[in-house]
């Protein structure tokens, strides 16, 4: 990066750090160009020149191809869904496809960090250009709309915009805390009688999250095919 640009980056970076959180947040992101466009929660603006990459389709996944999508499908008939941990897509194609009316909110950092390999090259795609391109390809980048924060960055983004959803699909990071903090702060976006689900309950951190939370709400837990667990909101 040129020095002058460089050195531009580091000063508005130095003055946030006199200004609000909040602010802190919104400059930090306009400094390091890291904010999806959301201001009219418009899926079709992030998808733009994509398709000129020409870039391979890619779409596997963990546990997208199980049956509880589509008991929580058909129990949360939902308009919204909000899936926190995407990678390439392969559990919101199925979800956007069980519910065709919907709206997807995919929140994910989209990490490169799967691959030293993909890295290395400039020309490598990133995870998030993988994610678009296959949204493309299978012609759901109308209802799809890419949410490239972290959770918790995502929460209030999405919590300010007034987002509420009928379906929460909790595949993120998967230590205890990381878990219950997501659990805990997306079940705050679902509405009355909708579903939050999510992966890997046979693993020791999202189980003890998972117990945890339902403890504390007193709320009923469903495990599904060893893997997801299912919880309804009254
Ligand atoms: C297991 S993968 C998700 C798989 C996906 N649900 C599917 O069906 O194929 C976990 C994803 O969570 C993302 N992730 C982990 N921690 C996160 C965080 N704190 N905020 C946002 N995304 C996170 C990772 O980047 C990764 O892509």
């Amino acid at each position: 990066m040129e020095r002058g640009r460089e050195a531009g980056r580091l000063e508005a970076l130095a003055e946030m750090s006199n200004a609000e959180p909040t602010q802190q947040w919104t400059s930090a992101v306009r400094v390091l160009g890291g904010e999806p466009d959301l201001r009219e929660l418009d899926p079709a603006k992030f998808y733009e020149g994509i398709e000129t990459l020409g870039l391979k389709d890619e779409l596997e996944g963990w546990h997208f191809d199980k049956k509880v999508f589509e008991e929580v499908v058909a129990k949360a008939k939902p308009r919204v869904i909000i899936e926190v941990g995407t990678w390439k897509g392969a559990g919101a194609i199925r979800m956007a496809n069980l519910a065709p009316n919907a709206r997807v909110y995919c929140v994910d950092i989209w990490r490169d960090e799967e691959s030293i390999e993909r890295q290395k090259s400039p020309l490598a795609p990133t995870l998030y250009k993988q994610f678009l391109h296959n949204m493309v390809r299978v012609g759901l980048e109308k209802r799809v709309v890419p949410v490239a924060l972290t959770s918790s960055h995502a929460f209030r983004m999405l919590r300010n915009k007034k987002v509420t959803a009928d379906l929460i699909y909790i595949d993120a990071d998967h230590d205890f805390r990381s878990a219950y903090s997501d659990i805990s702060m997306w079940w705050q976006l679902l509405n009355r009688g909708g579903v939050m689900f999510g992966d890997d309950a046979n693993q020791a951190g999202v189980a003890g999250a998972v117990l945890r939370f339902i403890s504390e709400e007193a709320l009923p837990c469903r495990f599904a095919e060893n893997q997801h667990w299912v919880i309804e909101k009254p």
